[in-house]
């Protein structure tokens, strides 16, 4: 059962709430500007995301306060210099992150009053926050005000000039590290997510050919009652139907002959068996095999 909200129905309060809480996680855009008098800010920004490289487009929002329809320093300083260092936020900054997002007076300094340390950049006048691995030095392309009341969307489009990486979340291949990076996401409420440890996990990408689909898979396999949907997307994302010598191979495979020669299990049972072991070539990584024996029954 769902419960349905009519967006030209609910508060923006209420909104506001259902997007913060299921368009999650967030990346974090921790936003460094000048007013024109050169006078630094800090803030953060979940209304954030990277669109494009070509040319290289971030978009994030300091958007209209709900409560009042006054507008983020960051807004303000922009339209007076339209230069931002965008700075990655990492598990270790979160705290200090959070406490530049107090809503200081115009002009006070949230380098100093979060404890974060200013680096000169190169290209632009705000400066880098030394903690963060990932500053990106960006010049504003555009500003789009989505409305003037309460609550609007303020979209600051940036063209990154130069990117900073720490390289030590870096791997051997020059690349940023996913397990090394630590990065926190923004959800719900109070709630951040720490991208790291068990939280992190890959899924293979059918690439090179379109994959088959779970269409494709045999009735048993789609209609078992043992296999998720996340086990039967693996095995939709292969990119070739089983051949008949891949058929006779896994027929005579140890495990799964024991399943399909055992005269004391039912045809349920024998099939219930086979997608156990389906499972466990799946957490084995042996899609392949996994796949050809899906086919068998
Ligand atoms: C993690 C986090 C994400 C935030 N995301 C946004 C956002 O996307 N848009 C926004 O207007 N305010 C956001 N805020 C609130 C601003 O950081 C806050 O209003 C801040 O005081 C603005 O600072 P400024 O007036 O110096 O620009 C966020 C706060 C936190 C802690």
């Amino acid at each position: 059962m769902y419960k349905t909200f009519d967006s030209a129905l609910i508060p923006h309060s209420e909104l506001h709430k259902l997007m913060l809480g299921a368009i999650a996680p967030r990346p974090i855009a921790f936003a460094s500007t000048v007013d024109a008098e050169g006078r630094p800010n800090l803030a953060p920004f979940s209304f954030f995301n990277a669109f494009g490289v070509n040319p290289s487009t971030i978009i994030f929002s300091p958007s209209r306060r709900g409560r009042d329809n006054t507008t983020k320093d960051t807004f303000e300083n922009l339209k007076q210099v339209s230069e931002v260092v965008i700075n990655a936020v990492t598990y270790s900054m979160v705290e200090q992150m959070s406490l530049a997002s107090t809503e200081f007076p115009k002009g006070v300094d949230e380098f100093q009053k979060a404890g974060f340390t200013p680096l000169i950049s190169e290209k632009v006048r705000p400066f880098r926050v030394k903690e963060s691995p990932v500053q990106w030095e960006c010049r504003v392309r555009d500003i789009v005000e989505t409305g003037k009341g309460g609550g609007a969307a303020n979209l600051i489009i940036c063209e990154v000039l130069l990117v900073h990486v720490n390289q030590e979340v870096m791997n051997s291949a020059g690349l940023i590290d996913t397990r090394k990076i630590d990065l926190v996401g923004r959800m719900g409420g109070d709630f951040y997510v720490r991208a790291h440890g068990d939280a992190l996990f890959e899924v293979e990408k059918p690439l090179t050919k379109p994959a088959i689909g779970i269409d494709a898979l045999p009735l048993s396999l789609r209609n078992s009652t043992i296999l998720t949907g996340n086990e039967l997307g693996r095995l939709g994302s292969s990119e070739y139907r089983p051949n008949a010598d891949e058929l006779e191979k896994i027929r005579l495979f140890p495990s799964i002959k024991n399943i399909l020669d055992n005269e004391g299990l039912s045809d349920k049972a024998k099939l219930e068996n086979l997608h156990l072991e389906i499972r466990n070539m799946l957490r084995e990584g042996r899609k392949d095999m996994a796949l050809a024996a899906g086919f068998l029954l």
